[in-house]
């Protein structure tokens, strides 16, 4: 699909500005604002439309008005408590120091409690195929600055625009600690979520024996699947489902130390 950017309703010079630079970055067309609604936007471009608004980059997807845009989510309560206590920490076996790759990004609320429980001497990297999504993210994890606790922790996340197969594919054997991978559900969600916006736009592949190859591959000690409970992901690929009574979404792990033996 193609993407215009423009500014807010009631463009600044700033934001004038801002949106020219994500029109050069991004290679895509700056569409004059003009005092349109997003819906009148999108009827002229026919495209989703990014907006360069003051404080934050808006992405609204063809046909929707509800904005996507970079917040901590989760990760903001996550990181209130005892991080090796988090179910994805514990699940994947993550410590201080470890490589992790974060094969879909999306709200990166994964990714920043990965990369806080990490620290310094960590590294996350996060890989999101759909270029818009991955442009709010980046920029989001590189200037969101009201939780400053987890700052650094936003800012120390690589953020790569590739398709996760082929990511993974240009890494050695056992250059990370953990691949985590969580493909947007194929279940119908009746709540609504952050996500909600982003069903129709973001990249709904799911897990193929080529991905789960690359990812056992690379990792040295896990790699993590999260999944609708009725998914049959787990047991296809062989991971070990650790079971999470009450909720719809379940870890599976495949413990690549013992996989290599
Ligand atoms: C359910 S969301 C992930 C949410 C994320 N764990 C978080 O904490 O916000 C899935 C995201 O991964 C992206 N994605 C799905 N499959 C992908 C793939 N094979 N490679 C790269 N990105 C992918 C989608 O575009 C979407 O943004």
């Amino acid at each position: 699909m193609k993407t215009v950017v423009t500014t807010a309703y009631r463009p600044t010079e700033a934001t004038e500005k801002k949106a020219q630079q994500i029109s050069i970055d991004l290679s895509i067309s700056f569409a004059e604002r003009n005092k349109r609604s997003v819906e009148k936007m999108h009827e002229a471009w026919a495209a989703d439309v990014l907006v360069a608004a003051k404080e934050r980059l808006e992405f609204y997807p063809l046909g929707k008005t509800e904005p996507f845009f970079f917040h901590p989510n989760s990760s903001a309560f996550r990181t209130k408590r005892p991080l090796e206590k988090d179910p994805l920490i514990e699940v994947s076996g993550l410590q201080a120091g470890d490589v992790f790759v974060d094969c879909t990004l999306g709200m990166a609320s994964d990714a920043i409690v990965a990369s806080q429980h990490v620290g310094p001497d960590g590294r996350v990297i996060g890989c999101e195929s759909h270029r818009a999504i991955a442009y709010v993210i980046g920029q989001g994890l590189a200037t969101y600055d009201k939780m400053p606790h987890l700052t650094a922790a936003m800012k120390r996340i690589q953020v790569v625009n590739e398709e996760a197969v082929d990511y993974l594919a240009s890494l050695p054997d056992n250059s990370v600690d953990v691949v985590y991978m969580d493909p947007m559900f194929t279940e119908e969600i009746l709540e609504a979520s952050n996500f909600t916006p982003l069903r129709a736009a973001a990249h709904t592949g799911q897990p193929s024996a080529q991905w789960i190859e690359q990812a056992v591959r690379t990792a040295r000690k896990s790699v993590v699947l999260k999944a609708h409970y009725k998914s049959s992901d787990f047991e296809e690929f062989g991971f070990k489902r650790r079971l999470r009574p009450n909720t719809k979404f379940h870890y599976g792990v495949i413990d690549c130390r013992k996989e290599k033996e």
